[in-house]
């Protein structure tokens, strides 16, 4: 974001918040766009029971609180002129009508309500037609039709259905609202309109009123309240964007607006996003057809469920201090160990993208004496990006044909390793920016300066900064292709 006047010590400041599934992430970006300083806390996951996965509302804000305590002290809380909101996508908060939460929240990741997808599909003739999307368990009906049956109690009592950045925005501000590319994820949204949809909802056996508004994610949507602005020394009146779900914010974050421009996320889940100037979408697929978070635009994207995560598993599984040692280990091995290393089908708790498939499982194929941990770090990482580049393959032909350069986000970019390996398997080059593992938050930031009123042009513009590029080899394509055809063999055959 460029200015006319110098980034001084009494210079304006944009806070963004991304709520992730592993940490909360804030920072404050400049008028130049730059990142001058973060702060983050971790979040643990509940998963009581297989396919299930939650987490209590009440760390998120506690994380929040935390962060923000550290980010605005020493002076730079009373620059903030506007804070933008990210966040995991999907998850249901449950608040009664005195606003009081009613049970930890439903993540994209939770895979019980299954049975809630086909009842959908049975429900209302056309529903993934009108939703433009496949009922998947991550989203958010499904998990209310699950409710319904499971604790018809809580049921009863939800008054307002959040999406998670929403509740933080809740506590920030007292209101209750919501962004179009984050309604997206719900299966209530006409995306094409851009607004709840009543049949959706009705066969979704919600009503209107326990939905919030749905605004642009560049609307302003409430102001900081007064007690959270003294205590983090902000002035009065700090707008709070809508802001947008994590894959849009972070299209944002790393200017991924026009048709055809994308990123590749290995977080927790692994994401292929590519923006586009309408709405096609193809509930055939399991590819994802979502509001963008710009007004007038869309997205297309591909999930998997676990990317990262599934690195982090093999870590833990292996004995591992972390993922860095785990991935030094794999890039000792030479060619010819990682042409015999086993296949890995990523699937720990199910598949959306290509698959939908909530009760796909994870599997090493090929295991033998010689293979040690390294091996099979290597296999991960090469079954995660066999599984994204069946994203990509998910995309329309036209919509791939206009993808140049895809940036890489999320903690995976870290690794050279890992990004190179991947723009080998997607045969598309990577570009990985010094801020890569931040973009959602800089993202979020960038929808809270567009709220305070800074022009488009300006708030808007590619990252500037380092950047590195991670082009693919040749030499690699033969071996790579031929591995996966056998990885999809392998899901085949064991379905
Ligand atoms: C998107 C999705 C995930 C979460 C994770 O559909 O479910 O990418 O947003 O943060």
């Amino acid at each position: 974001m460029p200015s006319p006047h110098p980034s001084g010590p009494g210079s304006d400041l944009f806070l963004g918040i991304d709520l992730g599934t592993s940490e909360l992430k804030t920072l404050l970006l400049d008028e130049q766009g730059r990142v001058l300083r973060g702060a983050s806390a971790p979040l643990s996951l509940q998963q009581a029971r297989p396919g299930w996965s939650e987490q209590d509302p009440r760390a998120w804000w506690q994380a929040c609180v935390d962060c923000l305590d550290r980010l605005c002290a020493d002076g730079f809380g009373a620059r903030v002129r506007s804070i933008g909101l990210s966040g995991q996508m999907h998850g249901a908060v449950l608040l009664d009508s005195a606003r009081e939460l009613i049970r930890p929240a439903m993540l994209w990741n939770d895979t019980r309500s299954e049975p809630q997808c086909e009842q959908l599909r049975q429900g209302l003739d056309g529903f993934e037609g009108l939703a433009g999307n496949l009922a998947m368990p991550g989203f958010t009906a499904p998990k209310l039709l699950w409710l319904r049956q499971h604790a018809a109690r809580d049921f009863e009592r939800v008054d307002l259905v959040l999406l998670p950045k929403d509740y933080l925005r809740l506590m920030l501000s007292g209101e209750a609202a919501t962004d179009a590319s984050d309604a997206s994820g719900t299966l209530w949204l006409d995306i094409g309109r851009r607004d709840w949809s009543p049949a959706l909802v009705q066969a979704g056996g919600m009503r209107r009123e326990q939905l919030p508004a749905v605004l642009e994610a560049s609307a302003p949507a409430g102001t900081l309240r007064r007690e959270l602005a003294r205590r983090w020394s902000m002035p009065a009146g700090v707008v709070i964007a809508a802001g947008a779900g994590d894959n849009a914010a972070a299209a944002v974050g790393t200017g991924a607006t026009a048709p055809g421009q994308g990123f590749v996320s290995l977080g927790t889940s692994g994401v292929v996003f590519v923006a586009t100037d309408r709405y096609e979408p193809d509930p055939s697929s399991a590819l994802h057809s979502f509001c963008h978070a710009l007004p007038r635009t869309w997205h297309q994207m591909s999930v998997m469920l676990s990317a990262a995560e599934c690195l982090r598993w093999v870590t833990r599984l292996s004995g591992q201090p972390d993922e860095a040692h785990a991935l030094a280990g794999a890039a000792r091995l030479d060619e010819t160990q990682r042409a015999g290393a086993p296949l890995f089908l990523p699937y720990l708790g199910g598949e959306r993208t290509p698959h939908n498939d909530a009760r796909a499982r994870a599997l090493f194929h090929g295991l033998g004496h010689e293979h040690d941990a390294a091996a099979l770090a290597w296999s991960v990482i090469e079954g995660v990006s066999f599984g994204l580049r069946d994203g990509l393959s998910c995309m329309p032909a036209t919509l791939r044909e206009r993808v140049g350069v895809l940036d890489l986000v999320g903690g995976g970019a870290r690794s050279e390793l890992w990004a190179q390996l991947l723009a080998d398997v997607l045969e598309t080059p990577l570009r990985v920016r010094a801020d890569a593992a931040g973009g959602a938050a800089v993202g979020a930031a960038r929808l809270g300066a567009l709220a305070a009123g800074l022009p488009r042009d300006q708030v808007l513009r590619a990252p500037g900064g380092a950047e590195r590029m991670f082009e693919p080899d040749p030499a690699r394509r033969e071996l790579l292709r031929e591995r996966h055809a056998r990885f999809r063999a392998l899901y085949a055959a064991c379905r």
